[in-house]
């Protein structure tokens, strides 16, 4: 019987035990996904043991991505890129570490936009310049766009991850200033919010969409709530909207097909299993 865990601490609010244990039922298979609390100081010596415990591997999370980058044996050139590692299985002996944020997202996009949605983007604008935004920006990279503006408040991390990531990419990565955005939207068919703002408890993005082209589309990766406020500001200018659950979603594909050897379908039902939980 596979098992796997999310590892993260805390790890009591992580919805991903409902994802996998809906799929696990879904497609009758006698596996488990189990919440486990580790410190950090403790992490290291979690993963040397987890497949001794009869773990095929798991997700990680906060703290402990970045740690787990630098422990694993492998990582997926995506992890490469992004810096973080979100997914843990063993392959021949080795430790592997995957970042299912970057395919997560674009899974979700594809999706909600329809295959082909790059024909008519070729500048996007990613708010933002944490782990999130690494990912996003990482996803995005593999598309045929011409430009990506990355924002920040502060904005020599945006400045960080540009330099990061610019190394063979495709498409050109630029930064601005948060204080510039107003010039930049009007250039952007896509629009990607990656801070925390907006979600419960914090302030709202407060973007001016006006001056934004008429087809643009924004995604919030924010999903507490569903319709953050600038979400709902762009469906009121007519603009499409994608909004943050699809991404929980998809990203937790790729592990439980590694885990359990079925790939899974994020389905309607799932999202109202996860809805009704937030
Ligand atoms: P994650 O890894 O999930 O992306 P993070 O590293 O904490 O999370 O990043 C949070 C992002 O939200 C950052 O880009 C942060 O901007 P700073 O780098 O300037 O801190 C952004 N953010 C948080 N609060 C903000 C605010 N009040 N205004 C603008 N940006 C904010």
């Amino acid at each position: 019987m596979p098992k796997a865990f999310v590892v993260g601490h805390p790890i009591k609010h992580s919805r991903s035990p409902l994802i996998h244990g809906h799929w696990l039922k879904a497609y009758g298979l006698d596996g488990s996904y189990e919440r486990i609390d580790v410190a950090p100081v403790d992490f290291g010596e979690f993963l040397r043991g987890f497949s001794a415990r009869g773990y095929a591997g798991g997700n990680v999370t906060l703290p402990h991505k970045e740690i787990a980058f630098s422990a694993v044996d492998r990582r997926t050139a995506r992890a490469q890129r992004v810096g973080a590692v979100n997914t843990l299985w063993l392959e021949d002996g080795l430790l592997w570490g995957d970042n299912t944020d970057v395919t997560g997202f674009m899974a979700h996009l594809d999706a909600s936009l329809g295959a082909g949605w790059e024909q008519a983007v070729d500048t996007a604008l990613v708010l933002g310049a944490g782990g999130a935004a690494r990912a996003v920006v990482a996803g995005l990279q593999d598309r045929a766009l011409k430009r990506i503006f990355v924002a920040n408040r502060t904005l020599s991390k945006a400045e960080d991850l540009v330099r990061d990531l610019r190394p063979g990419s495709r498409v050109a990565l630029e930064t601005s200033a948060w204080e510039a955005l107003g010039r930049v939207i009007p250039h952007a068919q896509l629009i990607v919010n990656t801070t925390s703002l907006g979600m419960a408890g914090q302030p709202p993005l407060a973007l001016d969409l006006a001056g934004a082209p008429r087809h643009a589309a924004v995604a919030d990766i924010v999903y507490v709530p569903l319709q953050t406020p600038l979400l709902a500001a762009a469906a009121q200018q007519g603009l499409r909207t994608v909004d943050g659950l699809g991404m929980l979603l998809h990203q937790a594909v790729p592990g439980f097909e590694r885990w359990f050897g079925v790939r899974p379908e994020v389905t309607p039902e799932l999202r109202a299993l996860i809805l009704a939980d937030i």
